[in-house]
């Protein structure tokens, strides 16, 4: 760090309380802001770290449609839930606000006007879409439509979700109000703009040549958005939830929920000023603050780009000072998905694997998705748990405490041990600490471990309990080593495993303990002939059970077929030649007859006219028809595939089906009239 800062405002990204959030999300922001504002404090930095719930935005009012219920009453739930949460987990929030609170909204209205009083937006009238029915002007998210890439009929008004495009509501084919389901007519109404193109310069320059040392994968990510070139983006929404536009003739309006949510940040920080006597201003207007967002990747240029924008058009405030987006982590070889059913929620977690934060905590570091996307596996979480917490730590901390009791009485000995211990943990101390300020977790909690190891390597080659046989003196050096060994663990491990240091220092027979970073590597934390408590289990092991039984309930908890989503860039396939395709005979056939086949719940026998015989097909859409709904049902069959048998049936042929973004299955059919037997090339 070449600039010395007085004070940090760290904060982590205000995640929409309108659902349950996952590790991924954990992994991705929480967890290494709490890190990084753990080992802050442990170095006696003033930290402010911030976060709140998201509770704006047209997804949040949709959902309230959906459910029959108001956007309040689902963002007082989440906001419970996600509290609760991030408590458990010991995520160590000095505030963690809400935007619905008035306070917010003030501020996030003063800080628009004052962008509009200075001629910072842009007033432009525009014609929106809008439903005569609802009597409301619709948000993107309102209108869907089929989308112009790959047809897909329920694509919203901002984005495909089955191919990933981003659309506008004007590219929809056939756009229909998901309110009333009619088709929307088109309305004049005033939008306020940030004219991000005017920033463009300055963001180069800012981000581009001044902040080159940002992680490659933020680096990268802004430079690819700012050589396609900034556009003015609204911000503000024709809505009846959020902040209220603060102008007159607004009625109706509310701040766009990405202008109003990292304004969040700054509300959340003046109540934490109230509640704790502090100058909120000093935390977000003085030039020796350090700013830093956490985030997950999607929100990097809300982060990177528009927000300083929004903060350098105000003019009053500092940027960050770094945006150290992490990647995705990955569950199971699956992007992990709340909606698609495929995530380890964070409160599952916590009620299945009670007071075992730590133990989530850990295997979320050492994969934290730091540069690329990485993978959470439960086998994995199994394995770092019993190889790493149970037989390093747990083992070291177990092995000594009964050796002092049985020698000592539990008396930390009074013969002090040699110096390369100190060595050692100095050494050790400096890379965790150079790694933290890289924001690399991983390495940092590797090298936090390998002074666990050097404590077992110890125990391993000075064999206490032979020595004490031959030389009780030396014996009690060594032990006398592994005590202060705990002690500094207790320490470095904080940021890592805060409730793993608070039982260890338990385990050591401390009661208040004001021991900073600095002292990590002292060889006196604990005084000659203190009395530490009996031993106790630091980590359980975890059982093959236990990991089955989650294994097993999240491919249960999947969606029966998972259709791939093309928006995670799933590649296409390789190119292939007409000779390729020729190669594969389909035909139009009509479904003759069709029974479920027994012990199978997915598959369907089916007897298929294609025109020149009737054949058997075997197909796995039995979770989607009923065998007595599909008969002269016309479909599509890939009849040269080779015969195979499924369940001892001999399926010949395949019957072609479409799946959308949910897996559901659609027949593919040729026009209807197509005689059975009409080839389809
Ligand atoms: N709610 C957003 C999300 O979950 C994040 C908002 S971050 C903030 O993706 F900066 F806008 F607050
Ligand atoms: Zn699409």
């Amino acid at each position: 760090m070449s600039k010395e800062f007085k004070r940090y405002t760290i904060t982590a990204a205000l995640p929409y309380a309108n659902g349950s959030k996952h590790i991924g999300h954990l992994a991705g922001a929480y967890l290494p802001a709490d890190i990084y504002a753990r080992y802050l404090r442990k170095n006696n930095k003033d930290v402010a770290f911030i976060c709140g719930s998201d509770e704006h935005g047209a997804a949040i009012t949709l959902q309230a449609i959906e459910e029959q219920t108001t956007p309040k009453e689902i963002v007082d739930k989440y906001h419970t839930l996600l509290i609760r949460c991030f408590r458990e987990l010991g995520i160590s929030f000095d505030i963690y606000h809400r935007t619905t609170e008035p306070l917010h909204h003030e501020t996030a209205q003063e800080f628009f006007l004052n962008l509009y009083n200075k001629g910072e937006l842009v007033e432009e009238s525009s014609l929106q879409f809008y439903d005569e029915e609802a009597n409301i002007f619709l948000a993107d998210r309102y209108i869907i439509g089929t989308c112009p890439t790959c047809a897909n009929e329920k694509a919203y008004g901002d984005q495909c979700e089955k191919c990933g495009r981003t659309l506008s509501p004007d590219e929809l084919i056939n756009p229909v109000s998901k309110l009333s389901g009619k088709t929307p007519v088109k309305k004049e109404t005033t939008l306020w703009y940030l004219p991000l193109d005017r920033y463009e310069p300055w963001l180069k320059e800012w981000i581009l040549n001044e902040h080159k040392e940002w992680k490659v994968n933020v680096y990268g990510q802004c430079k690819s958005w700012l050589d396609a070139g900034l556009n003015k983006r609204a911000v503000t929404r024709d809505l009846n939830w959020g902040v209220k536009v603060p102008l007159p003739n607004a009625e109706g309006k509310v701040l766009y929920v990405w202008f109003d949510a990292p304004i969040g940040y700054i509300s959340a920080t003046k109540q934490w000023a109230i509640d704790n006597h502090k100058n909120w201003e000093d935390y977000w207007k003085k030039e020796d603050t350090r700013l830093i967002h956490f985030i997950g990747k999607d929100n990097i240029v809300f982060h990177c780009i528009i927000f300083p924008a929004m903060l350098k058009a105000h003019g009053d405030y500092i940027l960050p000072d770094n945006v150290p987006s992490n990647e995705f982590m990955n569950l199971e070889g699956d992007k992990m998905s709340t909606s698609r059913h495929w995530s380890v929620e964070m409160h599952d977690y916590i009620s299945q694997f009670p007071y075992k934060s730590d133990q989530l905590r850990y295997c979320l570091i050492s994969n934290m998705p730091e540069t690329k996307d990485s993978e959470f596996t439960w086998k994995d979480f199994q394995t770092k748990n019993n190889s790493e917490l149970v037989a390093i730590l747990g083992n070291l901390v177990n092995r000594v405490m009964v050796l002092v009791h049985k020698y000592y009485g539990g008396q930390v000995p009074d013969v002090k041990g040699c110096d390369d211990l100190e060595k050692v943990i100095r050494e050790a101390k400096e890379k965790v600490s150079h790694s933290l300020e890289q924001f690399r977790y991983r390495e940092a909690l590797n090298e936090m471990m390998n002074i666990a190891r050097h404590g077992n390597k110890l125990l391993t080659d000075k064999e206490p309990w032979k020595l004490i046989k031959t030389d009780p003196e030396a014996t009690k050096a060594v032990l006398y080593d592994c005590v202060q060994l705990i002690a500094n663990l207790a320490i470095i491990c904080e940021p890592f495993m805060p409730f793993t240091s608070k039982k260890l220092w338990e385990q050591l027979g401390i009661q208040d303990v004001n021991y900073s970073w600095e002292d990590i590597g002292r060889q006196d934390l604990i005084a000659i002939n203190h009395v530490v408590a009996p031993a106790v289990i630091l980590f359980e092991k975890i059982e093959d059970e236990i990991i089955d039984i989650q294994i097993k309930k999240l491919q249960d908890s999947k969606k029966p077929i998972e259709a791939p989503i093309h928006n995670e860039m799933e590649a296409l396939k390789e190119t292939i030649t007409y000779e390729d395709f020729d190669k594969m005979d389909i035909r139009s056939g009509i479904i003759v007859e069709a029974k479920k086949v027994e012990k199978a719940d997915k598959l369907l026998e089916l007897k298929v006219d294609i025109g020149i015989e009737t054949r058997t097909v075997v197909s796995g859409i039995a979770m989607y028809f009923k065998p007595e709904d599909i008969i002269g049902q016309q479909v599509s069959v890939l009849c040269n595939l080779a015969p195979r048998k499924l369940r001892g049936i001999e399926s010949k042929g395949m019957i072609l089906m479409a799946s959308d973004k949910e897996g559901k299955l659609y027949f593919v059919n040729a026009s209807s009239g197509v005689p059975a037997g009409s080839t389809i090339k």
